[in-house]
């Protein structure tokens, strides 16, 4: 509740209540990892929008998560150029390795601006280039130690 006010206070523009949505959203998401269920109703009446335009917004990007995520957040770029390196093979060994690790949320994103060093991955937001299964699976030992 409190972070979902200071973000409010923070961002809210008084002449265009909608403009100040997205960077409340994003200031939640920075300090809480997700966008919490309960904000939703608190960002509506402050910016004097309905809660279906607030909830429309967040369900439209995905990078606003609803849950909270586990502790290790692996992103895997599933752009082109990381498609073209062997992304889809390490996509599948990492949802492989979610599915049986609670601790792991896994996100497909649309480039990390790694391309020319495909395939990319983020880890906790600290990217990496030119990662396979095994150096994924160094990568994962290296963040959950
Ligand atoms: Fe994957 Fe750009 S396409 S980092």
């Amino acid at each position: 509740q409190e972070t979902v006010q200071s973000a409010i206070l923070e961002h809210k523009t008084e002449q265009f209540h909608q403009s100040g949505l997205l960077p409340i959203l994003h200031a939640i998401q920075d300090r809480l990892g997700f966008i919490p269920a309960d904000a939703t109703p608190i960002i509506a009446k402050a910016l004097n929008l309905s809660r279906a335009e607030v909830h429309g917004v967040i369900t439209f990007y995905h990078h606003f998560r609803q849950e909270q995520p586990a502790q290790t957040i692996v992103q895997v770029c599933r752009a082109e150029a990381c498609q073209s390196m062997g992304a889809e093979t390490l996509w599948q060994h990492v949802c492989q390795r979610a599915n049986k690790d609670n601790a792991i949320t896994l996100e497909p994103v649309y480039c990390l601006g790694l391309c020319s060093t495909a395939p990319a991955i983020s880890v906790n937001e600290r990217p990496y280039a030119r990662v396979n299964a095994a150096r994924f699976d160094q990568l994962l030992t290296r963040h959950q130690d």
